[in-house]
């Protein structure tokens, strides 16, 4: 059985490597990476690959950045030819970005099962690109990996086939547990940027909602700036976010009050979290990581896909508004009563992705 793989953005390169283990152990299971190029920066992209063990791509796409409909469409293109190349039997696209809807809708037209993992989360805002990639990958997608039972009720009331939707828990919970121990033991950023364990918090912002609206941004910044006064902040910089700062004149400011650094690798970032006072956050995997490691996380949005962790009270919703109403719910840590829960299954997700994918497509 061959799958055809579509990666392409930073969280993608995190999930593909926890299946790519499993598969690669599968007797007559090929699994080919498709790279579509969306992230191409040496840190946002090649060092995964790296750290991860994560095989090299067969085809680099080489997209690179632009407006949603360019980049989209060439991907489309390009993938489109791969596939009329390596005819597999199963096209697996991951997550939410411009790389899942493309890979999702090359495949698709061709009439090659689409399985996605990831499927039927909902932030309800349409708004955001990565809502209506999920909704369209969803809809032509024939079987749907869901992370948390949620997604398979959400599936099921928007009208999908019960029999193409499979609840396989999250994959990023097993990459998880995986690079916890890795971290620990290889990891030298808490003494390379000066940190104490617990004496931080560590920041990341990168959603268009945040970096491309000017009032939003600065809220964020300012509230940045009043919880370095109190603790150490660490915020590792997103490529869009940098250019956004520099956009508004808000980077100098930022960089006297807080710690700024290039985007980390997994190793590193995971070693941060895992010893983070709190962690700030707008990203949808290290909101859950978070969680993994039981961090209190800020969530700087007005809504989120991971609903289950605010209702049990592990992760809090602060959108970017008033500065001093953020700073002052992002300092305060007394008082949290989570409640355990375990929505995610038990970090086995790719073993049951890849056994749902031979039983249905092994010719
Ligand atoms: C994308 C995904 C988002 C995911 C995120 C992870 C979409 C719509 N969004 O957002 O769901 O959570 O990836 O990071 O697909 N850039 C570089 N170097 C790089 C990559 C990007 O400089 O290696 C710059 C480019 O100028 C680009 C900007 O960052 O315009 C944003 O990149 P883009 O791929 O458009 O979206 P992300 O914000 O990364």
């Amino acid at each position: 059985m061959k799958i055809a793989t579509i990666v392409g953005a930073r969280p993608q390169f995190v999930k593909a490597a926890a299946f790519s283990r499993i598969a690669a152990a599968r007797p007559g299971c090929e699994e080919i990476l498709i790279h579509t190029g969306q992230h191409y920066d040496a840190n946002m992209s090649d060092v995964f690959f790296r750290e991860l063990n994560i095989p090299p791509p067969r085809h680099h796409l080489g997209v690179g950045s632009g407006r949603h409909g360019a980049q989209t469409g060439k991907m489309m293109e390009l993938i489109e030819e791969i596939l009329l190349l390596e005819k597999p039997q199963v096209v697996l696209i991951y997550g939410d970005t411009n790389s899942t809807l493309a890979g999702a809708l090359a495949a698709a037209k061709q009439h090659i099962p689409v399985a996605h993992v990831e499927a039927g989360l909902r932030s309800f805002n349409r708004k955001m690109p990565e809502e209506l990639n999920r909704i369209v990958s969803d809809a032509v997608s024939d079987v749907l990996f869901a992370p948390t039972r949620e997604a398979v009720a959400q599936l099921k009331t928007e009208g999908i086939r019960g029999d193409k939707v499979v609840w396989s828990g999250d994959i990023m919970y097993d990459m998880a547990l995986l690079v916890r121990e890795i971290s620990l033991r290889q990891s030298s950023i808490l003494p390379d940027l000066a940190l104490k364990p617990k004496g931080y918090y560590v920041a990341t912002i990168h959603r268009a909602e945040n970096t491309d609206d000017p009032r939003r941004l600065a809220a964020i910044v300012k509230c940045l700036e009043r919880v370095g006064r109190e603790i150490p902040v660490v915020l590792p910089l997103h490529p869009r976010t940098r250019a956004a700062l520099v956009r508004e004149n808000l980077l100098d400011a930022l960089s006297h009050a807080i710690t700024l650094s290039e985007p980390l690798g997994f190793v590193d970032m995971v070693r941060l979290e895992l010893d983070a006072r709190a962690i700030i956050t707008d990203s949808g995997g290290v909101q859950k990581e978070a969680f993994f490691y039981r961090i209190p996380c800020f969530v700087l949005r007005d809504e989120t896909e991971w609903v289950e962790l605010i209702e049990a009270g592990w992760n809090t919703l602060v959108p970017p508004a008033d500065p001093a109403v953020m700073a002052r719910v992002i300092l305060d840590l007394q008082n949290r009563h989570p409640r355990e829960i375990s929505p995610y299954g038990d970090g086995h997700a790719a073993t049951i992705i890849a056994d749902e994918l031979i039983r249905r497509f092994n010719a």
